[in-house]
């Protein structure tokens, strides 16, 4: 490596991205959630969409396990759900309001942007983190909803 890893979070973090929470439901059938920015649209035909977790994450592990995932485009009034998501804390579920279609249904969070719902479709070993790939079974949008922007650590408003 000819550069040092704080260049390539800076440089990573000059690209402005939404900020996504991707739930699933673990084997004992609690709630799991973590924030991620690492979404990308990857196929219309089928259609696949594609988010990365660091193994070094407790829910990297979890989430390989589970096979349904919600994925929600963060509103702009959602930066506390953003950060609680975030946090390490043991049930960051608690109080926080959320739907499920089935025991092994992923929590729906309400209030979002959007959510994809998806099915695990591949797994793909890349570095320290593991890519989700995921079929695509469910969408909604509220387009009245501002997403929620991140760039260089902060939250910028859209205009
Ligand atoms: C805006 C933002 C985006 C993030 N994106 C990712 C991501 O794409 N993948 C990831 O593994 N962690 C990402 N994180 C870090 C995780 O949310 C955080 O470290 C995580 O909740 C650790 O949880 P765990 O150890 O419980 O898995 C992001 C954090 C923030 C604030």
């Amino acid at each position: 490596m000819t550069f040092d890893s704080r260049l390539f979070r800076d440089v990573m973090g000059s690209f402005a991205t939404g900020v996504t929470v991707v739930t699933s439901t673990s084997q004992k059938g609690e709630p799991l959630g973590i924030t991620v920015n690492s979404f990308s649209s990857v196929s219309l035909e089928p259609p696949l969409v594609l988010f990365c977790l660091g193994y070094d994450g407790n829910h990297c592990r979890e989430f390989q396990e589970s096979e349904s995932y919600a994925i929600h485009i963060l509103a702009d009034d959602q930066g506390d759900i953003c950060s609680r998501f975030a946090s390490p804390m043991d049930n960051r579920f608690n109080g926080i309001d959320h739907t499920k279609a089935g025991e092994e249904s992923a929590p729906v969070i309400p209030g979002c942007a959007a959510v994809i719902e998806c099915q695990q479709h591949q797994l793909i070993e890349a570095g320290d983190h593991l890519i989700f790939l995921c079929a695509v079974t469910n969408l909604r949008v509220d387009m009245e909803k501002k997403p929620l922007l991140y760039y260089r650590g902060g939250f910028p408003l859209l205009a």
